[in-house]
């Protein structure tokens, strides 16, 4: 069967496996309640999408527990204090986000806390881009919607055989899912489009056995679905490196907050050296670091190194330790006090103090 000729099918029978495979997400409402009226809370739909961009759902399921426990609506989002909700972003990464995160929260606030409905409104709001406004018309507002995103790329590409240049292929998705989506549960056929993808036809296997939808999958009578999607490598990361200084006075250690603009923005660090393309510019960097924050140079030591995968590059950052005469200027803590590290600077704080609680994530 050709996908493009029984979209009505193809929605019916994904929709019937779904009725049976979704999983239990705590923002998620499931088939069988979605059929007795029951709807999700446009908050907590928001917040996932948000916090699942670039995330696995294991790892954003738990802040997103924690947020909903602290902040149970956008209103109580928007009356945090910034520092508070970037501290509880950290290790989610992409920090920019959640600087977007409360921006948007206070931009619905002030509008009388209703997120608009249309996937049009909702991208007019900081922070999201297409897909999460369709994903949150779709699933928070039952609008008829496309929501693409790596997953359904991939499930589309290998349903089509897709081929020739990435940006055709992106066309020909965006032109089916529009004729795809079913008018009556548009936010359930978006989810079980997810699930599909999380959980069948994963990048590695397609699993097409056990797949709902392989009698439309033209990949599949090709004989190996594994084959799609058919895109162009992707451009190796560079690689960085730099040095991190854990420097203690009176059992306190120094910490540093990041300027607003750029990598990390806002959150919370370890003094640093820049990171650059040298190893020994990090070397001589760490001393003149050390200097500058009035260190006993004689103490310096290198207590080994972490690496740290970014947007952009990778990074190496050896990490240091050193001891100053006293605990003046600055930002100093205990250290069995310190949360809201980001993970480049949580990894390099663990092997200072391997038992602190920042360590139990
Ligand atoms: N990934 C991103 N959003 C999701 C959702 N709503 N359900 C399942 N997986 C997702």
């Amino acid at each position: 069967m050709n996908l493009p000729e029984a979209p009505g099918e193809f929605a019916g029978e994904l929709l019937a496996w779904f009725e049976g495979a979704a999983r239990p997400l705590p923002w998620r409402v499931m088939p069988a309640d979605r059929a007795r009226g029951v709807r999700p809370d446009p908050y907590g739909v928001w917040l996932s999408e948000i916090m699942l961009q670039q995330t696995t759902i294991a790892h954003g399921t738990r802040y997103w527990l924690d947020f909903t426990r602290r902040w149970p609506n956008v209103q109580a989002l928007a009356g945090a204090e910034d520092s508070a909700v970037m501290a509880a972003w950290a290790g989610l990464g992409y920090y920019a986000r959640a600087r977007n995160l409360l921006k948007c929260a206070r931009q619905v606030a002030a509008s009388g806390g209703r997120f608009p409905q249309t996937a049009r409104g909702l991208q007019a709001l900081p922070g999201i881009g297409p897909y999460t406004a369709g994903a949150i018309a779709a699933i928070a507002f039952g609008q008829r919607a496309p929501a693409v995103d790596g997953n359904v790329d991939r499930v589309m590409a290998r349903l089509l055989a897709l081929e020739g240049p990435w940006p055709e292929q992106k066309k020909q998705i965006a032109d089916s899912i529009e004729r795809l989506v079913p008018a009556d549960r548009p936010g359930e056929f978006a989810e079980a489009m997810m699930d599909l993808g999380a959980t069948i036809c994963t990048p590695k296997r397609a699993n097409c056995l056990v797949c709902p939808v392989t009698r439309f999958c033209a990949a599949r009578r090709r004989g190996g679905a594994e084959r799609y999607p058919i895109k162009p490598a992707k451009a190796k990361k560079p690689v960085r490196r730099g040095a991190v200084l854990v420097l203690e006075a009176g059992g306190r250690v120094r910490l540093e907050t990041r300027p607003e603009k750029g990598l990390l923005g806002g959150m919370l660090a370890l003094p640093t050296t820049e990171w650059t393309g040298q190893a020994s510019d990090a070397g001589a960097g760490v001393n003149a670091l050390a200097g500058a924050l009035g260190a006993d140079r004689s103490t310096l030591s290198r207590i080994g190194e972490v690496r740290h995968v970014f947007t952009h590059f990778h990074l190496t950052l050896d990490v240091w330790r050193a001891g100053a005469p006293a605990a003046d200027g600055g930002d100093w803590r205990a250290p069995e006090a310190v949360s809201g590290l980001p993970s480049v600077f949580a990894k390099a704080f663990r092997l200072a103090y391997p038992s602190s609680p920042i360590s139990a994530r």
